[in-house]
């Protein structure tokens, strides 16, 4: 991205969409002056007609004035007075990005009220949402059709600040945003690409592509290494698909570094529910039951391509949930790698058997913090909707901090309870634990079959992102197909390490 800072005035500015993000109209929103001497009138009549209603979250665009240096001018309102944030610059940036996209144009300025001595103050952390929005509002999945998306995302932007020291910071920090989007957007493509291309054995691939890209260590477990180390629960779900399980473990190891961070995800790229057969409409979107490993790849992939002074390992036991001769049965009793036995009640709660296994493998790399990311449970979406991700955890000030960095990202969690006298519900008749709960808490359940696998002392959380993975019913902020979540909290969460 070719990115300018400076402090002109909007009418001396080339480009092709200029951008307001204003708090507030009139007088004491700088935006709102400028956009009236570009339009040499009131702007509020034309804004009404085009729907602006000056609520936060509004976004219209529309043609520029022949004299003016640019083709479109957009307008989005940060706050309705003060009170700003960077969510807000964030979701009007996705919007010119989408828009850019769309429309093919590739150059965009912005002019937000707080960069310009307006309510409230534009830092860092301002600039690299600019940088995030943007790259998150261009992407477009056309990987399968016939007729491919012609335009380019915007390749150049331009930032109105006023401070004169900084500037090269503002510019780093939209540059971050982007690599942050683009890191984020392969962990999309993942959850889009269909079951049929991307598979157990497929996905390995990826992941040496993004190791050689990134220069990232990475070990490969196939079947026999995990029946080696005996993963009896991972290999469990995949014995009844046609591709092979594998392990697939990626390291970031900068010199120095002092603190060690285990991410493990979910990585199941189809759920069919096993024997247990879901019915079509709940197999529909089951592509996307790798979620919790397209985050762990994005976030592994970013925190390479910044250079993060933090050893990161990602983690995850791929295979796909199906119904071959050899699949696993209601009833089987298997064992996980670290000795515990499991009566599986249910094929369909697969994605803890294949976690169960892969979080013994984290704990053993000794980290400071080992987190775990899943499309685990239905019952989590039908608690939190399908925008808020469930987080549980045994560590206070780990679950804190990536619920604040959740919020900084607008990648919501909320925390659900492990209450030790629920662990009542996975006892099983003849094994050391059944692999599904009662009717009620499914998530929490879920939760605490997984805490069976941590060993004591490790900091661990468990992030079940259901809902958030995926939109199904998009709308204008929240575009069809794999989201990339958690992925812009878990770098900030890193960086702030
Ligand atoms: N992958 C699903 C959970 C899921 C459902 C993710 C909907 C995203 C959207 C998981 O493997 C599953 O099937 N869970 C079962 C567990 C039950 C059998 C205990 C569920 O939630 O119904
Ligand atoms: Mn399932
Ligand atoms: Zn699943």
């Amino acid at each position: 991205m070719q990115v300018q800072i400076a402090a002109n005035q909007a009418t001396n500015v080339t480009t092709d969409i200029l951008v307001f993000g204003l708090a507030g109209r009139g007088a004491r929103s700088p935006g709102w002056q400028q956009l009236t001497r570009i339009l040499g009138t009131n702007p509020a009549p034309m804004l009404k007609i085009l729907g602006w209603t000056g609520k936060t979250g509004d976004f219209v665009s529309f043609p520029a004035p022949r004299a003016a240096k640019c083709t479109v001018i957009a307008v989005g309102t940060l706050a309705e007075r003060a009170g700003v944030t960077d969510n807000a610059v964030r979701t009007l940036a996705q919007r010119v990005g989408a828009a850019a996209r769309t429309a093919g144009l590739d150059e965009a300025a912005f002019f937000l009220d707080h960069a310009m001595g307006g309510r409230g103050e534009a830092t860092e952390a301002t600039y690299q949402a600019i940088g995030a929005g943007l790259g998150y509002g261009g992407y477009v999945f056309d990987n399968h059709l016939g007729k491919k998306n012609e335009h380019k995302p915007i390749s150049s932007v331009y930032a109105y600040f006023s401070g004169r020291r900084n500037r090269d910071a503002m510019a780093d920090a939209i540059q971050r945003g982007v690599i942050i989007a683009e890191a984020q957007n392969q962990a999309r493509t993942l959850v889009n690409e269909p079951p049929n291309i991307l598979n157990p054995e497929s996905y390995v691939q990826y992941a040496r592509d993004l190791a050689a890209e990134r220069g990232l260590e990475i070990t490969v477990l196939d079947e026999a290494a995990c029946a080696a180390r005996n993963m009896g629960a991972f290999l469990a779900v995949g014995q009844g698909a046609g591709y092979d399980s594998a392990l697939v473990h990626l390291a970031h190891k900068p010199e120095g570094a002092t603190t060690r961070v285990v991410l493990v995800g979910k990585a199941v790229t189809f759920d069919s529910g096993g024997l247990c057969l879901k019915p079509a409409s709940g197999q529909a979107t089951m592509k996307m039951d790798m979620g919790g490993s397209a985050a762990v790849f994005g976030t592994i992939a970013a925190v390479a391509a910044l250079g993060l002074p933090v050893e990161v390992h990602a983690i995850f036991a791929a295979c796909e949930n199906m119904t071959g001769s050899k699949a696993y049965h209601t009833g089987d009793v298997i064992t996980a790698s670290n000795g515990k036995t499991i009566e599986v009640l249910n094929t369909d709660a697969e994605g803890r058997l294949t976690l169960a296994d892969a979080l013994v493998y984290g704990a053993e790399l000794k980290p400071d913090f080992m987190i775990d990311l899943a499309t685990l449970t239905g019952a989590c979406i039908v608690a939190l909707g399908m925008n808020i991700a469930g987080i549980m955890g045994t560590n206070r000030s780990l679950v804190r901090a990536l619920k604040s960095a959740g919020d900084a990202a607008d990648e919501p969690m909320w925390e659900l309870p492990l209450p030790p006298d629920y662990r009542e519900l996975i006892k099983s008749k003849i094994a050391d634990m059944k692999n599904i709960g009662g009717s009620y808490g499914g998530a929490i359940t879920a939760g605490l079959f997984l805490q069976e696998f941590v060993p004591e002392g490790v900091p661990w959380a468990h992030i079940d992102i259901a809902g958030p993975c995926y939109v199904d019913t998009p709308s204008a902020t929240r575009p069809y197909g794999g989201t990339g979540f958690p992925v812009r909290a878990l770098v900030e969460w890193i960086r702030g390490l």
